[in-house]
């Protein structure tokens, strides 16, 4: 039963701020951000990325920097990617599970500076370490084997949740490591580790700039069509939702973002668990363009977005935006 125009005038509820705001339904915080950052050795180093203007790789002190400056804008965690030197790349990746690489001093030298008022999110797969940028080992034909790949993804794992990681994100994509991962972590005493599964991970045109940050893109030969997901499935990520909360994860991620809201909602309306969405580097670059070229008002593109998330029902949103807009949205 409803009323009809003109008893009924949707707009009347939205003619001035102070009542837009008494109907609002989504809401926005800094609380809902995590921030990715990208590391590189060195000391006082600062490296801009070039295709995503506006972020730069930090040496270990100015991740901490940006840890403290998180903390101060209300974000609550933040996501760290290693760029690992050339020399300490290797086909097997061995360079993941030294408990001196540049992961480890990162989160090591936060926690010391930062103590709990930050969470500390790591990515698990191989692809920072590896001479030729696939997620795994490969065999002969360069398809990257599974269960020799979750093998070392546990050793990497349990590499950063000894150095004081908080969240253990599997972006790999291989079939039965959040299990595998789980186990471990439980046997190694780490039973508030929490994981953050990359549940649905498309095999997408968006991470090009991502692979110019951790150094991987110029190595990568071919795609990883054999393990991220064909970007025209949606029952698909509803089974790979389903197991790796049946195996363990505490959240689940959608990636990338904007283009996949269609699977946010789907995952939310299925599933009790957290759901978040990584807002990849390619859809940054795109909204930095569109401001650049004139085509959109920055502030309004960054917000605009981030609350589309909120609105399919993301627990949270991975954004490279997340200090500015927190800087926005603290007014
Ligand atoms: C590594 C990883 C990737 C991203 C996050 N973790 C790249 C890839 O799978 O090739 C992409 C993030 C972004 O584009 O911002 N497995």
């Amino acid at each position: 039963m409803t009323a009809s125009y003109p008893a009924l005038r949707l707009r009347r509820s939205r003619a001035t701020g102070w009542s837009r705001a008494l109907h609002r339904e989504t809401v926005l915080t800094p609380a809902d951000l995590i921030w990715p950052l990208f590391v590189t050795e060195g000391q006082g180093v600062e490296e801009p990325i070039h295709s995503l203007p506006g972020v730069s790789r930090w040496s270990v002190d100015g991740i901490v920097a940006r840890a403290q400056e998180a903390i101060s804008l209300g974000i609550p965690c933040i996501a760290l990617f290693p760029n690992t030197q050339p020399d300490r790349r290797s086909n097997d990746g061995a360079e993941a599970f030294n408990p001196d690489n540049l992961m480890c001093r990162a989160i090591r030298a936060v926690r010391q500076e930062c103590g709990d008022r930050i969470g500390i999110l790591t990515d698990v797969a191989l692809d920072p370490y590896t001479a030729h940028g696939q997620d795994g080992l490969v065999d002969d034909d360069g398809y990257v084997l599974n269960d020799e790949t979750v093998a070392v993804l546990v050793d990497q794992a349990i590499n950063q949740a000894q150095a004081g990681a908080d969240i253990i994100a599997p972006s790999d994509m291989m079939d039965g490591r959040v299990k595998a991962i789980r186990m471990a972590l439980e046997m190694g005493g780490h039973h508030n580790v929490q994981i953050m599964a990359y549940a649905a991970k498309y095999a997408s045109a968006f991470y090009g700039p991502f692979r110019d940050a951790v150094g991987s893109g110029g190595l990568l030969k071919g795609d990883k069509k054999s393990y991220q997901m064909d970007p025209a499935n949606s029952e698909e990520a509803l089974r790979e939702v389903a197991l790796d909360i049946a195996e363990g994860a505490d959240s689940v991620m959608v990636k990338p973002g904007l283009p996949y809201l269609d699977i946010v909602a789907k995952v939310k309306a299925r599933f009790d668990v957290p759901v978040f969405a990584y807002q990849v580097s390619g859809e940054y670059a795109m909204i930095e363009a569109a401001a650049a070229a004139g085509a959109g008002d920055r502030d309004a593109l960054v917000l605009e977005t981030l609350m589309a998330f909120k609105r399919a029902g993301c627990t949270g949103i991975l954004t490279y935006h997340a200090a500015h807009a927190a800087r926005l949205l603290n007014g």
